[in-house]
Order: structure tokens, then sequence, then C-alpha cells
């Protein structure tokens, strides 16, 4: 069967499409027919460049950008496997897109698109349960005032009138009206009431904007590690997901655009990058810019926590410094207020709002509007600006614990990562440890410990893309106290395990 496969393998020097991508696209499309079987090993990379007659660095790129995508397995010196979970028969024939994981394959009665919606890689953690220590982007409930809260809500209650019927489904006007002023004075976002759809969460938005703007195997940058979230919607989108490396400076602008130049989408968290925290420089924002401007290509700006920024000078928004119409705009408001809220919203380039707003209406009519409604007094009424402030202070002095514990107790065990916003730290490990056993054992303490691999989608991926091995450490939803408790306990975890 290999041998087979190696003599179809028909590359063309002359063409557009590097050979790397010709070589890439030949094994991805034997991997979906099934002609390379889940479990099976390719060839080592020098004889199947001698095969080919290509350079062996030519078959190492291609087995790379496999790897990195999940559908091989490998380590040097090892040999390079047909992922196991690659379920070779029931994979949809597309081109360019990933193979089903996992469970939503063994699910009876599934459509092709149904198999996408149920891939296990994008699936994300919830917590239902009370708040522990550790707990990942979770505010301070704590500080929320619920008295505010619910006295306003109640007067909405009190004077219902006509409001209860269906209404806009781009959300209640004052609400849009008060936003827009809102994102131009804190993220300088150039945008009116009439661009902004309120949203079920940012989580529906980034639902959308994928679902109507891409067709199926078009390709999307998404940053590796990065947030699950945003990777579902891709994959229910039948999207071909180009797994793009971080560094300090956020997501690698050049090593996408060479590896992944026919993107029709980039998905990035520009302020804080989830869940590595550091910020996008100047540099690769106007590369990022240039990129979509000339591939007419879209970016979405996930702006999720910025609001908590601690040092470091603040940087506007991706979509102030957009002159041509490509970056939309997504926010939450579950970090600065809290996420059962479900509330987000998404700014977009004119030509995008009436179809997005038919989009919306297709999957929900509109969101609940009482909420809207008393957010709207919140922000009005200038308890929205008090409640940032506060709970900016607040989640300093409790970043400022971790660090503490991180720079002593705990600094010969973890490596703090960027440290200048957000909710929560990335933290690495000083010495070679199991990601997955120390969560374990942090779980069996009380703790609620989340692995940065976590964010990778698979061990494989987390290999490939050479981030190191840690944990994410949420600070803002539980007391100082508790922080210097979990950092005492989790050095006892850790040294236990050695
Ligand atoms: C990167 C990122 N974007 C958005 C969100 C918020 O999602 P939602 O607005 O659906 O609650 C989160 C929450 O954890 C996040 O980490």
């Amino acid at each position: 069967m290999m041998s087979l496969f190696i003599q179809s393998v028909q590359l063309d020097p002359a063409a557009k499409t590097a050979l790397f991508r010709q070589l890439y696209g030949a094994i991805k499309q034997a991997i979906l027919a099934g002609t390379l079987q889940p479990g099976m090993q390719l060839p080592p990379t020098r004889d199947f460049s001698l095969a080919l007659g290509v350079s062996r660095q030519t078959v190492l790129n291609a087995y790379d950008l496999l790897l990195a995508e999940g559908y091989l397995l490998g380590e040097v010196g090892k040999g390079t496997y047909v992922h196991h979970q690659l379920p070779a028969g029931a994979v949809p024939k597309l081109p360019g897109t990933l193979g089903v994981s996992s469970s939503g394959a063994d699910a009876p009665g599934l459509s092709q698109r149904g198999l996408r919606y149920a891939d296990t890689r994008g699936q994300s953690r919830i917590h239902q349960d009370k708040t522990r220590v550790f707990r990942v982007s979770m505010p301070g409930l704590d500080a929320f005032p619920f008295d505010t809260w619910a006295r306003l809500e109640a007067r909405r209650w009190r004077h219902h009138e006509d409001q209860l019927g269906y209404s806009d489904p781009a959300g209640y006007l004052p609400l849009r009206e008060l936003l827009a002023v809102y994102l131009k004075a804190a993220r300088g976002v150039n945008c009116h009431a009439g661009q902004i759809i309120i949203t079920s969460g940012s989580q529906q938005a980034l639902y959308l904007l994928p679902t109507v703007l891409l067709d199926p195997g078009d390709a999307a940058w998404i940053e590796s590690p990065g947030y699950r979230g945003a990777i579902a919607p891709l994959l229910a989108a039948q999207a071909e997901i180009c797994h793009v490396p971080v560094d300090a400076e956020g997501l690698d602008v050049g090593y996408a655009a060479s590896h992944y130049p026919h993107a029709k989408l980039a998905y990035v968290t520009p302020s804080h990058q989830l869940p590595l925290g550091m910020t996008m420089s100047l540099q690769r924002r106007l590369a990022l810019l240039a990129w979509a401007k000339q591939r007419r290509a879209w970016v979405i700006e996930d702006d999720y926590d910025s609001e908590y920024r601690y040092s470091g000078a603040p940087l506007a928004s991706l979509q102030s410094l957009d002159q041509s119409g490509n970056v939309i705009y997504v926010g939450t408001l579950s970090k600065v207020l809290f996420p059962g809220l479900r509330l987000g919203y998404m700014v977009l380039p004119e030509t995008l709002v009436a179809p997005m707003l038919q989009a919306k209406t297709t999957i929900d009519k509109h969101t609940a509007i009482v909420p809207q409604m008393v957010l709207a007094d919140f922000m009005a009424q200038g308890h929205f600006g008090r409640h940032i402030k506060r709970t900016r202070k607040l989640y300093a002095q409790r970043q400022a614990a971790l660090l503490h514990a991180l720079d002593t107790s705990l600094k010969d065990e973890l490596v703090c990562g960027a440290s200048d916003g957000g909710l929560d730290l990335a933290v690495h490990f000083k010495r070679q440890r199991d990601e997955q056993a120390v969560v374990q054992a942090g779980l069996a303490a009380g703790m609620e410990l989340r692995g940065l691999s976590h964010y990778a989608m698979s061990p494989e991926l987390a290999a490939a893309a050479n981030f190191s091995a840690g944990l994410l450490l949420g600070f803002s939803s539980v007391t100082e106290a508790e922080i210097e408790q979990g950092a005492a306990t989790l050095l006892r975890v850790l040294t236990k395990m050695k």
C-alpha cells in the first residue's frame, strides 16, 4: 500500500504551489481517502525524498505541517505514523479539512456537518461547581455590585411597558450607543452603534463569523496554542485549520504568511494572547493588517479581557489601526462582569452588517433583552466604569500575590510567563513534568489546575508547536489569602511528585 502510494505522488516543480505544500496535500488526501490508514508508518524522510527526487527539507516541511495539524504522530528517530484517531472511512473527503477526532465520529446518525460539530478537539471545559483557587478566566464575583444590578433589574421589570415583544436583532439600541462610545474611548475602536451586533456571549460572534465568511475547505489561521472556543466554530465550518506559532510578539505573521498565504481568515487575541499572555507587537499588527488587505482576508480580533492591564503601555485595538475594513472586533462582558450574563458583541465593517443581522436572526432572533437593558442602565449611571476601575485594582493585587509566590516559594519549580494583564498567568515547569499528572494531583488536593496543553488541541500538537509544558493559573476570582494557600498547596503537590 505504502509503495503504491509513493508511486502515485506526482509533484510539479513548475507549479505555483510550493513542492512541500503539494506533498502535504497528497498525503492529507490519502489519509482522508483511507489510502493511508491510521497507525501506518510513513517512509523516513530521506527515503521518501530520494523516491520523489526532491530535497529532504521538502519532505520534512510537509511532515511538520501534518504533525502540527494532527494528521501524523511522530518523534525524531522513532518514525512518523498516521494518527490513530483518524477514522479513515468516516472522514468526509473535503479538500483541506481536518479529520474528526474521538467520540463525535462514533455517534450514530450524524450528518457530515454534525460530525464537525461533535469534534472533541473544539471542546471547552466548563466548570459549574464552586470556584476554587486557580480557576481560569473567571472574574471575582465577590467584587460585583449585585445590589445595584438587582435594583436596576427590578426597575426594568416594574416599567416593562411594551419592551417585551420581539426586538431588534442587532440588540438594544441604547446599549449599542453606549458601547460605541465606550469602545472608542477605551480601545480606540472606530464605529457607530449601527456596526454593533449584541450576541449571546462572544461565543456566538465567534460562531457566526466563520459560518458566514468561510466555505468548506477555506483556510483560517489560529494561534497555537490558542482558544478552543474559537477553534470549535472553525471545525464546524469545515475550515482548514492553520496552526500558527506564537512568540514574545504574538502570532508569527511571517510564518503564517509563508506557510498558509491562501488563508481567508485569521483569529487573534492581540491584546492578551490566550493562554500565554503576551501582547502582539505593533510590527506584527501592521504586518497582519497588510496581509489581510493584500489577500482580502478577514481578521477576527478577540479582545476578551483587555480592560485588565496592570503594566506596560496599553496598545489600542487592532481594529483602530485598520484602514481597509478587514478587522472584525469581538468583545465580551464575561470577564468585566460575569460569564453567566451571556452578553458579547461584534463590531462589523459596514458591508457585513446586513448579512450578519440575517444570520443572527436565523439562529436566535435576538439576544435576551432584559439583561441588555439592565447593562445599558448600569453603563449610563456610571457603575460600569467604576466596577472596571475597582476590579482592575483588586485583580492587580491578586496577581501581585501570585507573582510574589512564584518569585519566592515556587521559584525553583515554575517560571512565570507574560504578566502585563488579564485574569490568568501562564507558568512553565522548570523541570520535566507530566502536565496531566500535575493537574490530577492538584485536583485531588482541592485546587483547580489547567494544563497549557489544553490549548494545543492535542498532545501531538503541543509537541509539534514546541511550547513548554505548564499551567494556566487564574488569580482574579479568589482572595489573596486563597492564592497564598493555593501556592503552598501547589508547592506541596510538585515536591511530592519529584
Ligand atoms: C479568548 C477568549 N475569548 C472569549 C472568551 C469569552 O467567551 P464568552 O463571551 O462566550 O463568555 C473567553 C473566555 O474564557 C476567552 O478566553
